[in-house]
């Protein structure tokens, strides 16, 4: 099963597709995760990158691209859903062409919408655990002790892009270069819309009820 998620910063997407992996098996491909670890890093992808990110621009098409079809190449056994990427017409490209080139096609299409005014809110209440990954929110998911991470692994962090002006940015960039996305794949008849204004737990059980009806 090949699904890809699109959605604005904060809308969810992490958070999904770590409870549908868990269910279907499948790898979770993130592109921002990805960048990130190369940044922790410091390799060149990782410093190229690293401008971008902290401005809540996009990195630029050939990186991503190029990143990408690496993780691809390492992981061809298994089925996988992808959050972040593609996210301009010209990754979404690139990434059909791969496919095909496989005789592989996506299955679906998540668009997670979640309204502009919650995004700021759930960016910037965000925290995360360095070591194990796990992802909280200040009001909506928080740790049980004030931030430490539930599986006692120490203090929780806060991404650098996660403020206030940052993320105005990387909104931008999602209404400017992502959102047409919806319409490239719309034509290609394998959208399925989420509503990622509902709570994180009912979110889940509507994305498995889709995810459930792609299984042979
Ligand atoms: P990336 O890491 O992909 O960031 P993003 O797209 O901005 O999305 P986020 O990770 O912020 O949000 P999310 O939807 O995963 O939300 P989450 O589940 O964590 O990219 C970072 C940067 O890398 C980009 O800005 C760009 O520079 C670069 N980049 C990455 N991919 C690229 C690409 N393909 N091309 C070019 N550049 C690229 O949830 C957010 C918070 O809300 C959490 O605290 C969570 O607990 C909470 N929450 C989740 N769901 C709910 C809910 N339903 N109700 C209440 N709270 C909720
Ligand atoms: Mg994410």
């Amino acid at each position: 099963m090949i699904v890809v998620f699109l959605g604005p910063p904060g809308a969810g997407k992490g958070t999904q597709c770590k409870s549908a992996v868990d269910r279907y098996g499948l790898r979770h491909l993130s592109s921002g995760d990805i960048l990130r670890r190369e940044r922790q890093e410091k390799s060149d992808l990782g410093k190229k990158a690293q401008t971008y990110m902290d401005a809540g621009q996009l990195v630029p098409d050939d990186l991503i691209v190029a990143m990408m079809m690496k993780e691809f190449e390492n992981h061809s056994d298994a089925g996988f859903i992808l959050d972040g990427f593609p996210r301009t017409i010209g990754q979404a490209q690139a990434l059909d062409q791969a496919l095909k080139k496989n005789n592989n096609s996506i299955d679906a299409v998540l668009n997670l919408q979640v309204d502009d005014d919650k995004l700021e809110q759930r960016v910037t209440g965000r925290r995360s655990c360095p070591e194990c990954g796990t992802a909280y929110h200040l009001l909506y998911n928080p740790p049980q002790k004030q931030n430490l991470c539930d599986n006692s692994c120490g203090e929780l962090d806060q991404r650098p892009d996660d403020t206030a002006e940052v993320v105005r940015n990387r909104i931008d960039a999602y209404h400017k270069q992502t959102a047409p996305l919806v319409d490239y794949y719309q034509k290609q008849g394998n959208v399925r819309l989420l509503d990622g204004n509902l709570t994180i737990e009912q979110v889940t059980l509507k994305l498995f009820d889709i995810m459930d009806s792609l299984l042979p």
